[in-house]
C-alpha cells in the first residue's frame, strides 16, 4: 500500500493546491530527487570521465552509479546495457537512425503507436526503401496476436509496439509478441514511455532488443530518459553522434568506437539529470512497483468507471482494468477537449492533457475523433483527488444542457 498523503509531502508544487493528471506527458519531481541533483552541484561538479581530480573522480562514480541503477531497474543483464538518453524519443531514433537498413526489409507498427514510435519508421521507409506494416487492435486498443503472427514474416527485420498506449492506456502482451517476433528472426523495440514509470518492467523476461523510456515520466527530472539495448546489438547500432567519450582509440587514420553505454554518449553527457534519474529509480523501488501499480489500479477503476456513468461523456480504452493503466481519454458531448481542459483547469485546477496525444493514427482509426481529454494519474494522486474530478465533470456535462 502506498502512503499517499506522505508520498505528497515530498512534492511541493501541490501544496499549491493544483491536481495534477497530467503525469503521462511528464510526472512531478519529488524532493529527494532534487536534492540528489543539488548534491552534484553543490559537492562535485565537474565533468566525468575526464579528470584525475577529486571532483571529476566523484561525478564519474556517481553517474556510472547512475547506470548500474537504472539497469538494476530493468533487470538488466549489464551496466552497459543502459544508456542515458534524454527521453524516450531520443531512444527510439537512436535504433533506427543506427541500424543498417537494406531495401525491402520490412518493419512491423502498429496504429497504436506515439508518433515518436511511427514516423521513425516511416522515414526509414522513405530513405531505404524499407517496407511498412501496421498492425491494428480492436476497438478498445488490444491486439490480436495472431495479426502480429500473420504480419511478422521471414522479411521482417523488426518489430515495433507500444508497451502501453499514451493515448488510451491500453496495455500490449509485449512478451508474446517478442516471441512471435524472435521466432522468424525480426528484432524487437519496445516504446515503455508510459510503462516503466507504472509497472515492473523486466527486460530480461519480456526479451526484447531494444525498449525505451523517458526519466521525467517518472519522478526523474526533464531531459532524462533510457535505452535499454540487449548486450551484443550494441555492435548493430551505428552511434548517431561520436566524439569524446565514444572511444576506444584515435589515431591519424581512422578511429574505433568503444563499447557499452560510452559509445553512445557522445561529449558531456547530463550528468546531473543521469544522477537524477538514478536516485528517482531508488525512491520507485522503496515504494515497490507493485505498490506503485496496485495504486494506480484502484484509482484508475475508479476514474473509468465513474466518467463512464456520466451522461454525455464518452470514455475510450479497455474495459477491463488489468488491460489498461490509471489513464482515461474521454470526450464530453461535442465538446472540444481542450475546452475540458481549461474548464477544468480554471474551475478546480485541474491539469490533465487534452488533444491528440502525439498519436494521430490512434485517433484517426482507433477514436475516430480529432482528440480526447486525458487523465493520467501516478503515485501523489488521491481517491479524493479523482472525485473532485468526477464531480466537476458532472458540472461540466449537466451544463450541456
Ligand atoms: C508512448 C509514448 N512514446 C513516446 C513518447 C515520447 O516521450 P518523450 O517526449 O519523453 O520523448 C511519449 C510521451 O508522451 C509517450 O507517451
Amino acid at each position: 500500500m502506498l502512503d499517499v498523503n506522505k508520498i505528497r509531502m515530498e512534492y511541493p508544487i501541490l501544496q499549491s493546491g493544483v491536481i495534477y493528471m497530467d503525469s503521462a506527458a511528464s510526472s512531478l519531481t519529488p524532493e529527494p530527487v532534487l536534492d540528489k541533483m543539488t548534491e552534484f552541484y553543490h559537492q562535485y561538479r565537474a565533468n566525468i570521465d575526464r579528470g584525475i581530480h577529486q571532483l571529476s573522480q566523484r561525478a564519474s562514480e556517481e553517474y556510472a552509479l547512475a547506470h548500474e541503477k537504472v539497469a538494476r531497474f530493468l533487470n538488466a543483464k549489464s551496466d552497459e546495457d543502459v544508456v542515458m538518453t534524454r527521453n524516450t524519443t531520443e531512444g527510439l531514433n537512436i535504433v533506427a537512425n543506427g541500424l543498417k537498413w537494406n531495401k525491402g526489409d520490412k518493419i512491423v507498427a502498429t496504429v497504436m503507436d506515439h508518433h515518436s514510435n511511427f514516423i521513425i519508421w516511416q522515414r526509414v521507409k522513405q530513405r531505404h526503401g524499407a517496407k511498412l506494416e501496421i498492425v491494428r487492435p480492436n476497438e478498445q486498443g488490444l491486439f490480436n496476436l495472431t495479426d502480429f503472427d500473420r504480419a511478422i514474416d521471414d522479411s521482417t527485420r523488426l518489430v515495433a509496439i507500444p508497451h502501453v498506449s499514451n493515448a488510451i492506456g491500453s496495455i500490449a502482451p509485449a512478451r508474446d509478441i517478442v516471441k512471435i517476433a524472435a521466432s522468424k528472426g525480426a528484432l524487437t523495440v519496445i516504446d515503455a514511455a508510459q510503462s516503466v514509470p507504472h509497472m515492473k518492467v523486466d527486460v530480461r523476461e519480456v526479451d526484447c532488443d531494444f525498449l525505451a523510456f523517458s526519466g521525467h515520466k517518472m519522478c526523474g527530472p526533464t531531459g532524462s530518459g533510457g535505452l535499454y539495448i540487449k548486450g551484443e546489438m550494441a555492435e548493430q547500432i551505428e552511434p548517431s553522434y561520436i566524439g569524446g567519450g565514444t572511444i576506444q582509440d584515435v589515431s591519424l587514420g581512422e578511429y574505433q568506437l568503444t563499447s557499452g553505454w560510452r559509445r553512445f554518449e557522445a561529449g558531456t553527457p547530463a550528468i546531473a539529470e543521469g544522477i537524477g534519474l538514478g536516485r528517482a529509480v531508488d525512491y520507485l523501488t522503496q515504494l515497490g512497483m507493485e505498490n506503485v501499480r496496485t495504486h494506480e489500479m484502484e484509482l484508475g477503476r475508479k476514474l473509468y468507471e465513474g466518467l463512464k456513468e456520466i451522461e454525455k461523456v464518452k470514455v475510450y480504452g479497455p474495459e477491463d482494468p488489468e488491460n489498461r493503466v490509471a489513464l482515461t481519454s474521454f470526450n464530453v458531448g461535442d465538446l472540444n477537449p481542450h475546452d475540458v481542459a481549461l474548464a477544468l483547469d480554471v474551475s478546480k485546477k485541474i491539469m490533465i492533457r487534452s488533444g491528440h496525444h502525439c498519436a494521430l493514427p490512434t485517433m484517426k482509426e482507433i477514436i475516430h475523433a480529432d482528440g480526447t481529454a486525458r487523465a493520467s494519474l501516478y503515485i501523489y494522486n488521491s481517491v479524493e483527488e479523482v472525485e473532485v474530478l468526477l464531480s466537476t465533470m458532472e458540472e461540466i456535462a449537466r451544463s450541456l444542457g
